[in-house]
C-alpha cells in the first residue's frame, strides 16, 4: 500500500482567523514523521454554496468532492464558535456523503475551554457520515497557547499529543482503507 493521503482541514473561513496558523503548525508536526502525504485543505478555496441551494454543478462543490474522495483520512483544525463547529464547517461536512464514508479522523480544537465543546459536537456528526475519530484530541486554550488570541504560540506539551493523534489516525486510516 503507498503512501496515505491526509487532509489537515481548516474549519474557519472568516476574515482574520487563527486556523491557517494552527494547520500550518499541525503539517510542520505531520511532515517530519514521513509517513503519509499531508495536505492542508481549505474550506475557504472552494467557495462552498449552502448545502442545497445552488445547482449542484458549482465548480467548487465539485472540486470539493473530488478533494475528500481523494484523502484516506483528515485531520480537522476545529474552532469553538457559540459552543459548537462553525457554521462553514458544519456546511462542508453536509455538502457531500459517500465521499466522507470508511475514513479516520483525528481532531485538534482550540477555544477557551480547549475548543473541547465544539469537538465533542463534531464527534456525533462524524459518526452519521462513517468516519472514525480517534481518542487523542491536542485542545488548545485560546488565554494560553496565543497571544492577544492571535498570535499562535502552542505549548511544548502538546506535541506530544498530536504525534500521538497522528499515530491513532493513520494506523485507522489505512485500516479503514482495506475495508473501502
Ligand atoms: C461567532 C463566534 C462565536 C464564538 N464562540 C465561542 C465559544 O462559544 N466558545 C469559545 O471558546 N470561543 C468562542 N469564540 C472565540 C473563538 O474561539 C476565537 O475567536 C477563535 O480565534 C476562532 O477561531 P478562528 O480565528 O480560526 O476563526 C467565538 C468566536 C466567534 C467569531
Amino acid at each position: 500500500m503507498g503512501k496515505l493521503n491526509i487532509g489537515i482541514i481548516l474549519g474557519s473561513t472568516r476574515q482574520g482567523r487563527v486556523s491557517p496558523q494552527v494547520g500550518i503548525w499541525v503539517k510542520k508536526i505531520a511532515d517530519t514523521r514521513g509517513d503519509a502525504n499531508y495536505e492542508i485543505v481549505d474550506i475557504a478555496d472552494f467557495k462552498l454554496p449552502f448545502v442545497g441551494e445552488g445547482t449542484g454543478k458549482e465548480p467548487g462543490l465539485i472540486a470539493w468532492s473530488e478533494k475528500i474522495s481523494s484523502l484516506d483520512g483528515f485531520v480537522f483544525i476545529v474552532q469553538e464558535y457559540n459552543h459548537s463547529i462553525t457554521g462553514a464547517l458544519k456546511n462542508a461536512l453536509d455538502s457531500v456523503r459517500d465521499e466522507w464514508n470508511n475514513k479516520a479522523a483525528g481532531i485538534v480544537s482550540y477555544g477557551s475551554t480547549g475548543g473541547a465543546r465544539a469537538a465533542e459536537h463534531l464527534r456525533g456528526i462524524l459518526g452519521e457520515l462513517l468516519v472514525a475519530d480517534v481518542r487523542v484530541h491536542p485542545a488548545l486554550s485560546i488565554f494560553t497557547d496565543f497571544e492577544n488570541f492571535t498570535t499562535f504560540k502552542p505549548a511544548d506539551l502538546h506535541l506530544t499529543n498530536v504525534n500521538a493523534m497522528l499515530d491513532q489516525t493513520i494506523a485507522w486510516s489505512g485500516a479503514l482503507k482495506n475495508l473501502r
